[in-house]
């Protein structure tokens, strides 16, 4: 079975539209536990549109399961997870633009920048993941440095589909294999919902896919513990 990390954002961003003190992000973390997932995942943006930095302390203090922070190479927000130490933290690309985060981090291209904050953060206990598009040469660069697993960003999967989804999904396929033989692991996530995830389960090497905007959305008709363990029973893949 596949491990499923849940994002949690979107239930801050129902908060933050109202600046309201409700939802509660630990009461909605805590009803992913009860459903068994294997960890909470929350982005810590630079423009703070959604989860705060006393979301990612309160947090820290009341899960059970893992906590997996994405963030930018910011210094701001490397300060706090240095200081919170999560368990994971995701290397993410962020422009204050975009609605989502819209593509992989270019490890390769930023190897000079990202190699002491990998180090710093690795030296604090925390492993480390770069969100990447599903490239050999991005896979070869964050092993490069140090980097314990990636995440392969499966948006361009989500987003198409016939040929286009199927040429996405051999992509996918190649770079999971790649991360295997290198010995690293593999997580993936962005725009899965229950329909679109089955193919994916079939990466070599997959370890945790991270989903949260569907799951956030179908949380409205069934309700958050509903909507989690209705994903989680989507996970199983075929002997
Ligand atoms: N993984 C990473 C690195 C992300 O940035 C996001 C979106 O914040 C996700 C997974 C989850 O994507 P979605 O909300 O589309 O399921």
């Amino acid at each position: 079975m596949i491990r499923l990390g849940v994002n949690i954002d979107h239930v801050a961003t129902l908060r933050q539209v109202r600046r309201a003190t409700y939802p509660s992000i630990t009461a909605a973390a805590a009803l992913c536990e009860k459903a068994g997932i294997y960890g909470i995942t929350v982005h810590l943006r630079e423009d703070r549109r959604h989860i705060q930095d006393a979301d990612v302390y309160a947090l820290k203090e009341i899960l059970t399961t893992s906590l997996n922070l994405e963030m930018a190479n910011n210094a701001d927000v490397v300060s706090v997870a240095l200081d919170v130490k999560p368990d994971e933290v995701c290397m993410v690309p962020e422009r204050r633009e975009e609605l989502t985060t819209e593509g992989g981090l270019d490890v390769a291209g930023q190897l000079a920048s990202l190699k002491p904050v990998v180090k710093d953060l690795s030296q604090a206990g925390i492993a480390v993941s770069m969100f990447i598009d599903p490239e050999i040469a991005q896979v070869e660069a964050a092993a490069a440095l140090g980097a314990p697993c990636v995440e392969l960003h499966t948006g361009a999967y989500a987003n198409h589909s016939g040929p286009e989804r199927e040429h996405e999904l051999q992509r996918l396929m190649i770079a999971a294999k790649r991360a295997g033989e290198i010995g690293i692991q593999v997580n993936a996530g962005h725009g899965l919902t229950l329909k679109n995830v089955g193919p994916v389960l079939a990466l070599p090497n997959l370890d945790t896919l991270n989903i949260g905007h569907s799951i956030v959305c179908d949380a409205l008709y069934v309700g958050l513990e509903q909507a989690v363990r209705a994903f989680m029973s989507s996970l199983v893949r075929d002997q």
